[in-house]
């Protein structure tokens, strides 16, 4: 069914062609002077309007009511009625944009058939409007941090898979953020008005499961003491999120089968299918492979729920990640909590990158974030971090007093601490001085110390100086400005 604009000063016509049109099954609104119709088109957005040339004797008016559909946006299909012999302002018309013209009288059968051509038109260009939308769309994956190949290459998945409808089955070990993922799917798809329904299927014994998950009707079972909407229902339009699937009691997996082969639920107790439109995302911290071979999980539903998977990289696959995990956890707490930690101390950072992180980045947010509690400056230290993080590292947190570790690494170390990944001595650090004429002001020298410093962690960070200025526990302002300083010292 379209919206149908129709302007004709001649009532018969809007009364004729309205009547072929609502036949047809369209709605129509009827305008029989210029004026009120340009509003119209506006205030109604129609599908297609459909405007006499000559609106009055005076002149071709329909060209107006052409040029003002034109400029909408997403502007309806425009077909012009003209009177006979008047070719050329049809032509005009054309020009201006509408999409055809019909010379009265006009045949009742070409009158459907242009209608129809001009509707099938509209929708395609809609479809290639919304296809064209969708490749400059930005996608924002912005709470999902790293910079890690593998976590790169989820993002692009991300990006392919996110506004569709396919079923996804996200794969990883417990705290690899499988929840954000699924989260992110939700927010980047036109489903992000809906509900985001988070369900943990290992949470709940297999009755009480299948009651969430579909609903119940009154008297269905004892207790059941009133109707019941069940999430799939309350997720309408939205998306579901089946955490930990692989823990689904066999009765619900087939039924959970049925939904994604049927789109259909049946409430626990009452037989009449109901239609669901839910897009379902699945995980898993355990492969489902094993526990498909010793009859636990349905295959069926496996390769249902695995149309397309995603693997979630562990925390130690992607250790580089870890200090922009950090300074991300330390900027995005809350501003009551207690603490004002800004960054962590280099011995910190060595055994943050040591730790081998079983619980990923769930264990490393926890780490930061008590670290950040109990931490007594701005600065965490080794004492700060939970004690079996320190134990798993062979760390004894109590004996080691790194609270006067220098922020600036110390003189003697500075030319090995500071070489570039690639060996090469980095820019502005001179080193000790090897003779009297090779001393230069103390001032200088700090300066270039400070500026090679900034470097190496801009690169650890990979280029991201807002990171960077965290981790220097300085403004990025003040970052920019002593960078700015140290080209024009060069
Ligand atoms: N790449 C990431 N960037 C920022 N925060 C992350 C990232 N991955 C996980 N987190 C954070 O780590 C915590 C755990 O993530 P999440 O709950 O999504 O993990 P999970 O894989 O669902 O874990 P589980 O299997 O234990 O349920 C969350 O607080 C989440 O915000
Ligand atoms: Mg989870």
């Amino acid at each position: 069914m379209a919206k149908v604009v129709l302007i004709d000063d001649e009532l018969t016509m809007v009364q004729m062609v309205g009547d072929l049109l609502r036949k047809e099954g369209h709605e129509v609104i009827p305008f029989s002077n210029l004026d009120s119709a340009l509003d119209g088109i506006v205030e109604n957005s129609p599908d297609l309007v459909i405007t006499d040339l000559y609106l009055d004797k005076s002149g071709a008016k329909g060209l107006d009511v052409v040029k003002k559909a034109r400029s909408l946006s997403p502007p309806p299909v425009v077909i012009v009625v003209t009177g006979f012999g008047t070719l050329d302002t049809a032509i005009d018309a054309m020009r201006a944009g509408a999409f055809d013209y019909l010379e009265k009288p006009f045949k009742v059968e070409d009158f459907r058939f242009t209608i129809r051509r001009a509707l099938s038109f509209g929708e395609a260009v809609s479809e290639t409007t919304f296809l064209r939308r969708q490749l400059k769309k930005k996608y924002q994956f912005t709470k999902i941090i790293g910079n890690a190949e593998k976590i790169q290459a989820v993002f692009k998945m991300l990006e392919r898979v996110a506004d569709t409808d396919t079923t996804i089955l996200i794969l990883g070990e417990s705290g690899t953020g499988k929840e954000l993922v699924a989260k992110a799917l939700h927010q980047n798809s036109r489903r992000q008005h809906a509900p985001f329904i988070p369900i943990n299927c290992s949470a709940l014994p297999e009755n009480l499961l299948e009651s969430e998950l579909f609903g119940h009707c009154r008297g269905a079972f004892t207790g059941a003491i009133a109707d019941k909407k069940g999430l799939f229902q309350e997720a309408d339009g939205g998306t579901i999120f089946l955490d930990e699937v692989g823990s689904m009691p066999p009765l619900l997996q087939s039924r959970l089968l049925r939904v994604l082969q049927e789109r259909e639920i049946r409430r626990v107790g009452e037989n009449t299918p109901i239609h669901v439109n839910v897009r379902v995302v699945a995980a898993t911290n355990e492969p489902l492979e094993n526990s498909i071979k010793d009859g636990g999980f349905r295959e069926d539903l496996y390769y249902r729920l695995n149309v397309i998977s995603i693997q979630l990289p562990s925390l130690k696959e992607r250790k580089d990640d870890i200090p922009l995990l950090v300074s991300h956890f330390l900027r995005s707490r809350p501003s009551g909590r207690t603490g004002k930690a800004r960054r962590v101390s280099s011995r910190v950072m060595e055994i943050l990158n040591t730790h081998e992180w079983p619980g990923n980045v769930r264990e490393l947010e926890n780490a930061i974030e008590r670290a950040a509690t109990l931490c007594e400056g701005d600065v965490i230290r080794v004492k700060d971090l939970p004690p079996a993080i320190l134990k798993a590292v062979g760390e004894n947190g109590a004996a080691l007093d790194d609270s006067g570790e220098a922020e600036l690494p110390k003189v003697a170390d500075t030319p090995q601490s500071l070489a570039s990944p690639a060996g090469e001595p980095i820019r502005g650090n001179s080193g000790l001085p090897e003779n009297v004429d090779a001393v230069k002001p103390l001032r200088i020298f700090a300066r270039e110390t400070e500026s090679a410093y900034m470097n190496r962690v801009i690169d650890l960070v990979g280029g991201d100086k807002e990171q960077a200025a965290i981790l220097l526990g300085v403004s990025l302002a003040t970052l920019y400005r002593k960078l700015t300083e140290d080209e024009k010292l060069q």
